[in-house]
């Protein structure tokens, strides 16, 4: 058969990754797609750059119009990154009705109605397996394997970074700022990790899983998102001494007729598979109403691991799959979309530290506040401290320590007017920290 003719933009961690996969196991891909995969041409920003994959002579150029002309060119992969050059990218190489395999989740979050509508009129694909959690095979998984089901929930961790960051934090009792500065030396996180830590990478990740599960297109700003970067080590610790550890969780889940979506720091039970996955690794648990429950954990990033699902990308298309395959996913609305469930009516479980006066009636004053809230307690954790000397001494300074509260359900809006009232109580300082709590 004849042989299915690759350019791959972008040559960096993925693409080294690709190009090592498609040169190295050149006949067992041959075999697996029933035709060669040939690596034809690579387009980087600067050629004349060392690369840790050598490549056959002629083959690298910067000029990505030439590659994407190419008539010989069947399949165009982008791994450039970023949502400028790389929807240019995308966008001219569907015009001249080439394939697409990209790994940017930021590009299909910004571009993708576009992108997928163009793909649509150009009669060719898009194919993406490795935007979510890299090597996990998550977008066949909800696509194709639990094609039968209704999704009802996805609950995941999908940024590695900050996964990692949450496991050295607890295991080191180190402060984030000090575990960041490890990461960055491991090269676990960015030379500027913002969207990592700050909970964006992740929200992209859960929109585009949402949209293929439960058909809804979700921008960020329709969902609670917050990162790790605020995260203190007291709470991981408490956490733990409660029974939970504390994960960055993306969960989309139908409530009722509605969506709940949010991307936070999050008390998850200690014994749930999802609280013991460490270091920076993804899972995600979705949840079927014929399959019931599923984990699928692995390597979240990396350039072989997301090669591999560019790899699995590139035979689905050599294959034919991918063309049967893309016109089937939910990404057209055809049906009205699931709505969106406000954040104010989200219902959790909350874990809340404040610091606290030490002193009578403290207690009595928070719990009022709660109670005309409708927030009732299921624990409360103040641990004995030392008589203060300034007491001893007669100063009039109250001392302040810290007081853990679990609470039980109620909605978001009930606890964000609760909050304005406690800012006010006298007897309760900064820190104050709310972190909701997994079922
Ligand atoms: N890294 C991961 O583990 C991972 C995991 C999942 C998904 N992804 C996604 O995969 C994509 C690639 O990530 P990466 O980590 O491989 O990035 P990277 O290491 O920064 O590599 C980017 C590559 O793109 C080239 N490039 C950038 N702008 C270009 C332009 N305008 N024209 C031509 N070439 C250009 C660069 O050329 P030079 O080499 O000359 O600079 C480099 O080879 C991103 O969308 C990322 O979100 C990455």
């Amino acid at each position: 058969m004849s042989p299915l003719n690759v350019a791959l933009i972008g040559f960096g961690n993925v693409g080294g990754g690709v190009a090592r996969l498609l040169l190295e196991k050149s006949e067992r891909l041959a075999q697996r797609a029933g035709r060669p995969i040939v690596l034809k041409r690579v387009v980087v920003r600067d050629p004349s750059r060392p690369r840790a994959v050598s490549l056959p002579d002629g083959m690298i150029s910067s000029d990505v119009r030439e590659a994407i002309l190419d008539p010989q060119i069947d399949t165009v992969v982008e791994l450039i990154g970023g949502t400028t050059a790389a929807h240019d990218v995308v966008m001219d190489a569907l015009a001249e009705g080439k394939d697409v395999v990209t790994a940017n989740k930021a590009l299909l979050c910004t571009h993708g109605d576009a992108i997928f509508e163009r793909a649509r009129t150009a009669k060719c694909c898009v194919a993406f397996e490795a935007s979510v959690a890299g090597g996990i095979p998550i977008v066949a998984t909800i696509s194709q394997g639990l094609a039968a089901n209704q999704i009802n929930s996805i609950e995941a961790i999908l940024n590695g970074t900050s996964n990692f960051i949450l496991t050295e934090m607890l295991a080191k009792r180190v402060a984030y700022q000090d575990v960041l500065a490890e990461a960055q030396r491991l090269g676990y996180a960015e030379a500027d990790p913002t969207l990592d830590v700050d909970g964006t990478d992740a929200a992209q990740k859960i929109t585009l899983l949402t949209r293929l599960a439960f058909g809804t297109k979700v921008p960020l700003s329709a969902f609670p998102r917050q990162g790790i970067d605020t995260l203190e080590l007291a709470d991981l610790i408490y956490a733990e001494e409660l029974g939970y550890r504390v994960k960055l969780l993306g969960v989309a889940k139908r409530v009722g007729s509605k969506l709940e979506m949010h991307v936070q720091p999050t008390l998850v039970r200690r014994e749930k598979p999802i609280a013991q996955v460490s270091g920076a690794y993804n899972m995600v648990r979705l949840e079927g109403d014929a399959v019931g429950s599923l984990w699928l954990s692995g390597a979240g990033a990396g350039a072989m691991p997301t090669a591999s699902a560019v790899v699995a990308d590139l035979i689905d298309v050599a294959t034919g799959r991918a063309a049967r395959t893309f016109p089937q996913l939910d990404l057209w609305q055809s049906h009205p979309p699931l709505p969106i469930q406000p954040p104010e009516d989200i219902e959790r479980r909350y874990y809340l530290r404040f610091n606290v006066e030490d002193r009578p009636h403290v207690f009595a004053e928070i719990c009022d506040v709660l109670g005309r809230h409708g927030i009732s307690l299921a624990s409360i954790i103040q641990h004995e401290v030392p008589e203060h000397d300034d007491r001893a001494a007669g100063s009039d300074a109250v001392p302040a320590i810290p007081a853990v509260l679990m609470t039980h359900r109620a909605r978001e809006g009930q606890f964000r007017t609760a909050d304005v009232e406690l800012e006010k109580l006298a007897c309760v300082r900064t820190p104050r920290v709310r972190l909701p709590v997994a079922d």
